[in-house]
């Protein structure tokens, strides 16, 4: 057999040793298996920041190693250590012969050794080899590389459906780890990459930590405070797609980063920008890019006034039109002073933008909402715009919002108001008949921005707060653009009635419909044929300058690095 052979063979076993463990078992326990194309990617970066000659010079530490894929590559396995939680995988390895020379050995690494006082004591299971241990109480080189697993514990109490509580009820066991239970770090205690490198920090605070796992560790304001106490300089990386993993869901990127850490150091230094490689799911480059650890007092998310509530009673809404039917800690139940709409807000990074960004006229069912009233409404047209303009991928999914540090013109905040208002997230609507709680509720529109003799209204709009808001203000030709082929879709609305399935979608029973209602309802009419088809190119057109416009201003006033 070939030497190409004998590796298209190995890698064929690889993958189906992954295979052997049942797919749930491996997603609770984050098994999620480093591809091969991937560890070969990992390997040059090392080769290229630690020297030739680091597989002679390191000795390795893999205390997750599951099935050894990311040891398979090393041409001194003598020089390794390989531990896991299962000894099922030691057993795969062991009958699929990977890294034969190496150590290999079941070690839970979030609980094993660790002592009630959060010291680490290898009599307590005598499992980790004797020269490990020297190696690490000499101070030999080391060099930790994992894949450690991404779970998070995750709130139990509130399980949104079956699944959700299952895995919840799983993962509520992340923080009760021996480790977690002396992490002073907030919500990071949660995470087991944190996990992972509080006890690494501990057992071997000199080590070159060579890791693969999400970037929330160095971005996401939950970690700030690890940070703080972490101490690691930062030597090369590459971001790989989520999607180059068996097994992972969603859109993110993957970093895999090489830190120096010192936690013995009395100056820190602290992370400030990494700067990475990012290839896709392939491996095949596709330039760089950087992220920045940005202290969360700078977020866009800490620039907004939120009215506090008041005691007028609110529908809570899940959508548009629909309010909500969870029970559990419902909230946007009362109104705040001079509210006019709620705007959902969550988090400040693209993930949850993409997701939970939008605007309704009651109140807004679940956390990370605010209520929009005449004084912050200005800011709520930016926040939203900033939120929804720039095209969300997987390089740019951890990216957090900023505050702006250039000077908002008024241009720039009416073309973002214009912006926000024909937007497919603008769910400002109007309905009657809405039950909840045993009564029936009515939502007013207040985001019309055109009077009923504009747009050839049948009836009276309840409230005319955008037409005044609007009144004294200048609007670049771009959102005039805008704002004059949304004035044709409003009076095509008006031209003709729907028919019942229509107007029970989109509870179209009053007259102060909104953008949401009027799309909706248009598009539903051209696609039956039944009505003259109304065309929506000059809209698209107008809104698409808008958009060209405004998105690199986003960038220009810092609200994105
Ligand atoms: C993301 S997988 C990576 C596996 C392998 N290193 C790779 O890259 O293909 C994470 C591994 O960590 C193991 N693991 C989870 N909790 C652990 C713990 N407390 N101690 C040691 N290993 C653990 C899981 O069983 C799983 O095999």
């Amino acid at each position: 057999m070939s030497l190409f052979q004998k590796l298209q063979q190995c890698t064929v076993e690889l993958e189906r040793r992954n295979s052997l463990i049942p797919l749930d078992e491996r997603s609770f326990k984050g098994a999620f298996y480093t591809p091969l194309h991937i560890v070969e990617k990992a390997y040059d970066l090392l080769t290229q920041t630690l020297g030739k000659n680091w597989q002679q010079k390191y000795i390795v530490w893999d205390m997750c190693c599951g099935v050894g894929n990311l040891e398979t590559k090393h041409s001194f396995p003598r020089n390794v250590y390989m531990s896991t939680l299962d000894q099922a995988d030691v057993e795969v390895m062991k009958a699929t012969r990977t890294c034969v020379q190496a150590e290999r050995f079941q070690y839970d690494y979030l609980n094993d050794d660790i002592t009630e006082n959060g010291e680490i004591d290898y009599s307590l299971t005598k499992k980790v080899p004797k020269k490990l241990q020297e190696a690490i109480k000499t101070g030999k080189k080391i060099l930790v590389l994992m894949n450690p697993p991404y779970a998070e514990a995750m709130n139990a109490d509130n399980p949104s459906n079956k699944a959700g509580s299952r895995q919840a009820e799983q993962k509520v066991g992340v923080s009760k780890t021996s480790i977690a239970a002396g992490m002073d770090v907030g919500f990071a205690k949660r995470d087991l990459v944190a996990q992972f490198l509080t006890r690494i920090a501990k057992e071997i605070p000199t080590a070159t930590i060579a890791t693969f796992g999400t970037l929330k560790y160095v971005v996401a304001p939950n970690f700030e405070l690890f940070r703080q106490k972490w101490n690691a300089k930062f030597q090369n990386g590459f971001i790989v797609h989520s999607k180059a993993f068996d097994g992972l869901t969603g859109n993110f990127p993957i970093g895999f980063l090489i830190w120096k850490t010192n936690q013995r150091a009395r100056i820190k230094t602290p992370i400030e920008e990494i700067s990475v490689e990012v290839i896709n799911k392939d491996a095949i480059p596709l330039g760089e890019k950087k992220f920045y650890n940005i202290p969360s007092r700078r977020f866009l998310s800490e620039w907004i006034i939120r009215p506090e509530a008041n005691n007028v009673p609110a529908l809570p809404l899940k959508n548009a039109v629909t309010p909500t039917t969870s029970r559990k800690d419902v909230r946007g139940t009362n109104w705040a002073v001079g509210a006019v709409a709620s705007m959902i807000c969550k988090g400040n990074d693209f993930q949850n933008a993409t997701r939970s960004t939008a605007l309704l006229s009651s109140g807004y069912c679940s956390a990370g909402a605010f209520f929009v009233t005449k004084e912050n409404l200005w800011q709520a047209a930016i926040v939203f715009t900033v939120r929804r303009i720039v095209k969300p991928t997987w390089i740019n999914d951890r990216d957090q919002f900023l505050q702006p540090t250039g000077r908002l013109t008024d241009k720039f905040k009416n073309d973002c108001l214009v912006w926000m208002l024909f937007n497919g997230s603008n769910l400002t609507a109007s309905a009657d008949h809405l039950k909840w709680n045993h009564r029936e509720w009515s939502i007013v529109n207040h985001f019309i921005p055109y009077t009923e003799t504009e747009v050839g209204a049948t009836g009276r709009f309840e409230s005319d707060f955008m037409v005044r808001y609007m009144d004294d203000k200048t609007f670049s030709p771009e959102s005039r653009a805008v704002l004059d082929a949304g004035r044709e879709l409003w009076r095509a609305y008006f031209r003709h009635a729907d028919n019942r399935a229509t107007r029970d979608r989109f509870m179209l029973n009053r007259h102060d419909v909104g953008w949401y209602q009027i799309r909706g309802a248009l598009k539903i009419r051209n696609e039956s044929g039944d009505f003259p088809p109304v065309s929506f190119v000059l809209f698209e057109q107008a809104y698409a300058a808008l958009t060209d416009k405004l998105r690199p201003r986003i960038y220009e006033l810092g609200f994105l690095k």
